[in-house]
């Protein structure tokens, strides 16, 4: 299938108001589809539109976008508390809600009965099975996972998942869609966290492991892997930046699928979710933000 065929996809809709939600809005509208951002909450979807109108007029200031083209870019962006009138008349849908697999499959099931039977029916999930969320649907050829990196604007690739189910058709399509967003599509076979996250998370969680048991502080584990290693972030400042309870999520996966005690995460991160410090999104995490982007202490 050549890459005209994604000319096809004009109506997107993006279910879950979060930071990847947010950001892969961004992204399709920058590429000129028409999105609808879909949230149960609608005080998630004026902070999702707040923080989105913020960091484009940043990008006003800077010189890199005018402000016609962040209007026209904002303008491509709708919002609704209400799925199956969102998904109604789209040609594509990509959910980005919490890691939790019956909220997935629910909503996999509500999109199956909304949707057109062309649409495709895409998951941002991090980590779990395409192959048994694609069996929430009457359709499951048209389920995939097209999982986008934090932050969705600024990072190149997205893995394709193919569920077992998963059509040529539909695998093609959202290749072909990725590259016309702009994006990397790398295609990735149905195992737990994919092949990003599961190379990822157990780094992560390691760090937390040397921090706890004093192997160094947190600033010294972030050097070190930054100055020697190369990584534009440290572990524990991109723990930070993903969401400590999404790196919790993600590990819980790991650790229950592969039945391995090398995923089993580390007792601090538990303790930290316990506490409610996530990261960056709160405020507090390895490290203690105010409003910007970077830590403070
Ligand atoms: N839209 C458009 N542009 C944006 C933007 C947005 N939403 N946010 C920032 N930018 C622009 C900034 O304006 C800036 O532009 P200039 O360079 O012209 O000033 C540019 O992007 C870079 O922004 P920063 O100055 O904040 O960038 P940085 O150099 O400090 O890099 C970073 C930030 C890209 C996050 C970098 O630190 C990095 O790559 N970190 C690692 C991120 C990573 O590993 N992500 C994957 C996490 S794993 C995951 O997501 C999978 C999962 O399922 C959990």
């Amino acid at each position: 299938m050549s890459d005209a065929a994604t000319t096809n996809i004009e109506r997107v809709v993006v279910i879950g108001a979060g930071a990847m939600g947010t950001g892969i809005a961004q992204v399709f509208a920058a590429a000129g589809k028409r999105v609808t951002l879909v949230d149960v909450r609608p005080e998630g979807l004026e902070a999702a539109i707040a923080s989105l109108s913020s960091v484009l007029s940043r990008q006003v200031t800077k010189g890199k976008m005018t402000a016609e083209s962040v209007e026209a870019l904002l303008g491509r962006i709708t919002t609704s508390t209400d799925l199956s009138e969102a998904a109604n008349s789209a040609d594509f849908a990509i959910e980005a809600v919490f890691e939790r697999l019956d909220i997935k499959l629910d909503l996999i099931a509500q999109l199956d009965r909304a949707l057109s039977v062309e649409a495709i029916i895409a998951s941002n999930t991090s980590s779990l099975s395409i192959t048994r969320l694609a069996a929430a649907s009457t359709n499951p050829e048209r389920v995939i996972g097209m999982h986008f990196f934090n932050p969705a604007p600024l990072m190149p690739l997205v893995e394709v998942v193919r569920g077992l189910q998963t059509s040529d058709r539909t695998a093609e399509v959202v290749t072909a869609l990725a590259k016309a967003i702009g994006k990397t599509p790398i295609p990735v076979n149905d195992a737990p966290g994919f092949a990003g996250n599961r190379i990822l998370l157990p780094m992560i969680n390691e760090a937390i492991f040397a921090l706890s048991e004093g192997v160094a502080d947190r600033n010294a584990i972030d050097q070190v892997m930054k100055l020697g290693m190369g990584h534009p972030m440290g572990p524990l400042q991109l723990a930070d930046l993903i969401g400590l309870d999404v790196c919790l999520d993600i590990l819980e996966v790991l650790h229950r699928d592969f039945g391995d005690d090398r995923y089993r995460p580390a007792p601090l991160l538990r303790q930290m979710v316990s506490a409610g410090w996530l990261g960056k999104k709160r405020g507090r995490g390895f490290y203690h933000y105010d409003a910007g982007d970077l830590p403070v202490e």
